[in-house]
């Protein structure tokens, strides 16, 4: 198993596979978009490869393939085929918006993936143009179906963004009364590739809070050590809600996971500024015993918390899209 300084597991690694993505959500970039990575700065996927296959023998058990919107690379099936046969990787999930997404389920289903996470704030078509900017509520919609269909276990990600889907809460959350899905409600971060505001309106306890005034029998469930969610049952219902405290960071101190961007900077936090450029590295013609080095130093040095990580960037606070950081 693999340790980082303060004895946490590091079991998780989040792969980012793109910046790019075919919608343009106000929590994530600017109605233009970003100013995209050319190909030469993104990983190839051999890279990608390369660094899965190392991260594994060192500890990885789970890749969760984020973005951008994965499904915007191309060729991204051959890739999730090529890691599907990695000896030692457990489990590989996809995080997505689930524009594009439905005609891959069953090929998703072959590879033996089990778990989705969907992004979807509303449940009003109209809202969900202006959240995204673009009318493809029913795509996802359609993708979710699918899921569930293929009995993929579903998890809902939902930003609450205040003044714009707050009335979304209840609607949202009355989802899992009769599907096997988790709704789980995210403090906005203000990771938009804009101005950087750290004005949380909707924090996890106003989520709760909410939760609690519409449903009295909330119950908390156990959550596993290394979760984002607090997880609650809403008496009677098949799915369980959840909130993630993302901006308060209140789970860092069991944190497992690591993060590769899509430019391959290895981060070991969210919140930090990149710590390793492993592109540069693996492109200099670094061979793999002295990759492993340098991820373990890495992995030796990690802040205590995001807050620590935030702070180590000084007079560079947070503010590029979290399509860049990588989910
Ligand atoms: P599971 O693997 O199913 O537990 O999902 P996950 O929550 O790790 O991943 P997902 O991609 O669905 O992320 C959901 C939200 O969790 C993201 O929008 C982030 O806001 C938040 N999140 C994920 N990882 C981190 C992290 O390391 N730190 C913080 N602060 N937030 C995170
Ligand atoms: N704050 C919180 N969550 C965000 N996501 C993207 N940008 C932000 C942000 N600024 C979420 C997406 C996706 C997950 C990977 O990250 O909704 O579900
Ligand atoms: Fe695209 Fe996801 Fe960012 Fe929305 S949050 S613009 S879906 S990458």
């Amino acid at each position: 198993m693999l340790f980082d300084n303060h004895g946490r597991p590091l079991e998780y690694l989040r792969l980012a596979v793109t910046d790019r993505c075919n919608l343009r959500c106000h929590y994530c970039m600017p109605e233009h978009g970003l100013e995209w990575l050319s190909r030469s700065e993104l990983l190839r996927y051999e890279e990608m490869l390369r660094l899965c296959r190392l991260l594994v023998e060192l500890g990885i058990r789970k890749i969760r393939i984020t973005g951008g919107e994965p499904f915007v690379r191309k060729d991204l099936m051959v890739f999730l085929r090529e890691l599907s046969r990695l000896d030692g990787l457990q489990e590989i999930a996809l995080t997505t918006n689930g524009v594009a997404t439905g005609a891959f389920v069953p090929e998703l289903k072959a590879l033996g993936i089990r778990s989705v996470n969907l992004s979807l704030d509303t449940l009003d078509r109209e809202r969900f143009f202006q959240i995204t900017r673009r009318d493809e509520q029913p795509a996802v919609l359609n993708t979710l179906e699918q899921l569930l269909r293929s009995d993929f276990s579903v998890k809902i990600n939902a930003v609450v963004m205040d003044g714009l889907n707050t009335d979304d809460l209840i609607p949202l959350a009355e989802m899992t009364r009769d599907l096997p899905v988790d709704v789980r409600f995210i403090e906005e971060m203000p990771f938009n590739g804009g101005d950087h505001t750290t004005t949380l309106r909707w924090n996890h306890r106003r989520i709760l809070d909410t939760l609690q005034q519409q449903w009295p029998g909330l119950t908390a469930l156990p959550s596993s050590p290394a979760a984002t969610a607090s997880e609650y049952l809403i008496p009677g219902h098949r799915g369980k809600v959840g909130i993630i405290a993302a901006w308060s960071r209140t789970f860092c101190g069991t944190c497992n996971r690591i993060r590769v961007t899509p430019q391959g900077m290895l981060k070991t936090c969210l919140y930090d500024n990149g710590v390793l450029n492993l592109r540069d590295l693996m492109r200099e013609g670094l061979d793999d015993e002295a990759l492993r080095e340098r991820l373990l130093l890495a992995f030796h040095s990690r802040h205590k918390d995001g807050w620590a990580a935030e702070n180590a960037r000084q007079n560079d606070p947070v503010h590029e899209s979290m399509a860049t950081i990588g989910g």
